[in-house]
C-alpha cells in the first residue's frame, strides 16, 4: 500500500509574512492522512524550515545542482538542501528543462546529487501538448525516466516520480484521469522493470490539480498524490487537496 504525497511547488511565489500565513494554516489543518511537503524558494528555507520543523508537514527545494560544490555562481548544492533539513528536491521541473535547457543527463545527475545526499529526488516527466498530439507521449515520458533510472541505477528505487503534462501546467487544463492514469502506469511498469519494486514507488500527477478534480485523480490506481502549482498557494485550495490524498 502506497502512501499518498501531496507537494507544494511554490515556483518563485511567497514573501515572508503570505509564507507565514500559509504555513499556520497547513499546520492548523493536520492530521492529514497522506504526506504533506512544500518546496519553496531557496531564501525562504531555512524560515520554512524553523516554522515546520517537529511536525509531520516536510519541505524541500524546487531545484539542485549537479554539483557538490565549487565556483558556480548562483547555484544551490544538494548539501546544502540536505543542511537546511530538506526531505524533497524537485529536479527536471518542465519550466527548468525550458527556461534553463536542462537535459535529460543534467537532471539525472541532479537526481543523483540529491540522493547521495540524502534528499529524495521529485523527478518530473512530462510531454508537450505537441508531442502529445504527435502521439509521443508515451515515448517522451519513457525516454525521459529512462535517463534517470540509468544514472541512479541500484537506487532509482528511491526517487520519486511526478508526471506532468506540459500542456496542463498553469493552463487549468488537466489531464483527465484516464489520460493521467494511462500514462502513470506506463511509467509504473518502466520502474518496475528496472528496480523490481515499482509497486512501491510513488507517482505524482501534477498539472491543474485543484481542490475540486484532486480527489478523482487521486482515486486512479496509479496515481500516488499531486505536485501541485497555483493551487498550492492558497491555503483553503491546498488543505483540501491534501484532504483529498487518502
Ligand atoms: P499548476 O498546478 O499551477 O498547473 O502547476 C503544476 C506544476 O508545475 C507543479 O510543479
Amino acid at each position: 500500500m502506497r502512501r499518498k504525497l501531496v507537494v507544494g511547488n511554490w515556483k518563485m511565489h511567497g514573501s515572508r509574512p503570505a509564507n507565514a500565513e500559509l504555513l499556520a494554516a497547513i499546520l492548523g489543518a493536520r492530521p492529514f492522512q497522506g504526506d504533506v511537503a512544500v518546496c519553496v524558494p531557496f531564501p525562504y528555507l531555512a524560515e520554512t524550515a524553523a516554522t515546520l520543523a517537529g511536525s509531520d508537514v516536510r519541505w524541500g527545494g524546487q531545484d539542485c545542482s549537479a554539483h557538490d560544490q565549487g565556483a558556480y555562481t548562483g547555484e544551490v548544492s544538494a548539501g546544502m538542501l540536505a543542511e537546511c533539513g530538506c526531505r524533497y528536491v524537485i529536479v527536471g521541473h518542465s519550466e527548468r528543462r525550458a527556461y534553463h535547457a536542462e537535459t535529460d543527463a543534467l537532471v539525472a545527475a541532479k537526481a543523483q546529487a540529491a540522493l547521495a545526499k540524502g534528499v529524495t529526488p521529485i523527478v518530473c516527466v512530462g510531454e508537450t501538448l505537441a508531442q502529445r498530439e504527435a502521439g509521443e507521449t508515451e515515448a517522451v515520458v519513457k525516454r525521459q525516466l529512462s535517463a534517470v533510472i540509468h544514472q541512479l541505477a541500484h537506487c532509482a528505487g528511491e526517487m520519486v516520480v511526478a508526471y506532468e503534462p506540459v500542456w496542463a501546467i498553469g493552463t487549468g487544463r488537466t489531464a483527465t484521469p484516464e489520460q493521467a492514469q494511462h500514462v502513470h502506469a506506463v511509467l509504473r511498469a518502466q520502474l518496475h522493470a528496472a528496480t523490481g519494486h515499482g509497486d512501491k514507488m510513488r507517482i505524482l500527477y501534477g498539472g491543474s490539480v485543484k481542490a475540486d478534480n484532486a480527489a478523482t485523480l487521486f482515486a486512479q490506481p496509479d496515481i500516488d498524490g499531486g505536485l501541485i502549482g497555483g493551487a498550492a498557494l492558497k491555503a483553503a485550495d491546498f488543505i483540501a487537496i491534501c484532504r483529498a490524498a487518502r
